[in-house]
């Protein structure tokens, strides 16, 4: 039995899947044209676990991100979730995109619908809830994100640190299995970065399996399991927080960590 588990010693202890795995990308590549932005990407993330992503700007993040909902094909590879493989249109995509959320730096509310409603629509329409219970349940997420009192307003009435909470209660409205986040605090007035922050860090501790694309530091200690740093397209490490940030393993992320520590 132990047999069966021994992984290749060259692979990285934090890769090798030791628990339940939710999201599985496997030999993953992605060009743009020319440009070769994902290379071989292997990552893992188990259910509960809260995976950050880090890396020079233009090293595959967001692509990373939106390969996994299906915003982007790939070339090569595959993607499971839940151990389906993504399914590429019609319905079985729509539920793909509900079961895994995505809450962008730029909010992306609808600026015509009022903050209970960006709330609440997805709900009728893609999980065919009953208007009524969409909207019971809209009330709900809105408290639990700290803006309830909000609810009748338009988007751009609100603050940004107040709309992208509003964006993360839209996405739990679907009851996702996974959320990712692609720099969900970057487009912030600094002072409203940790009311975002602390209500991903509460998601993280009710068992939210999360990946999120930040450069929060504080975040990545207090909420997430392993850091994975990517380069140019490939992932260069993957660790706990505590290691990457004190002692990080590659040259290229002590030289990006020396970068941004010292801005
Ligand atoms: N739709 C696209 N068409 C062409 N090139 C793209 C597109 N999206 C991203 N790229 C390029 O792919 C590379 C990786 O981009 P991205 O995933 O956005 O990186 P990151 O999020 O790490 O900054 C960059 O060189 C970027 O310019
Ligand atoms: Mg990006």
């Amino acid at each position: 039995m132990a047999d069966s588990v021994t992984a290749d010693p060259a692979t990285p202890v934090a890769a090798r899947p030791t628990g339940d795995p939710l999201l599985v990308l496997s030999g993953v590549n992605k060009h743009f044209g020319s440009l070769h932005v994902l290379r071989d990407i292997d990552l893992t993330v188990n259910r509960g676990e809260v995976v950050v992503v880090i890396g020079p700007s233009g090293s595959g993040k967001s692509t990373l991100c939106r390969t996994i909902n299906r915003l982007e094909t790939i070339d090569s590879g595959t993607i499971t979730i839940d151990g389906e493989p993504i399914p590429a249109e019609g319905r079985a995509l729509a539920r793909l995109r509900a079961d895994v959320g995505m809450v962008f730096q730029s909010f992306n509310l609808f600026a015509h619908k009022t903050v209970l409603e960006n709330v609440t629509l997805g709900q009728v329409k893609a999980k065919k809830v009953k208007p009524a219970q969409a909207r019971l349940t809209a009330a709900e997420l809105l408290e639990r994100v700290g803006v309830a009192d909000q609810a009748q307003k338009y988007p751009a009435q609100l603050s940004g640190g107040q709309q992208q909470r509003v964006a993360i209660a839209r996405a739990l409205a679907m009851k996702p299995k996974a959320l990712l986040f692609d720099e969900p605090t970057s487009a912030l007035d600094p002072e409203m970065i940790n009311e975002v922050l602390d209500v991903m860090v509460g998601l993280a501790r009710d068992g939210m399996t999360m990946v999120v694309v930040t450069h929060e530091m504080g975040f990545a200690r207090r909420a997430a399991q392993r850091v994975v740093f990517m380069d140019a397209g490939r992932i260069v490490e993957e660790t706990d927080p505590e290691t990457f940030f004190t002692a990080p393993s590659s040259e290229r992320a002590r030289d990006f960590l020396s970068k941004i520590l010292t801005h």
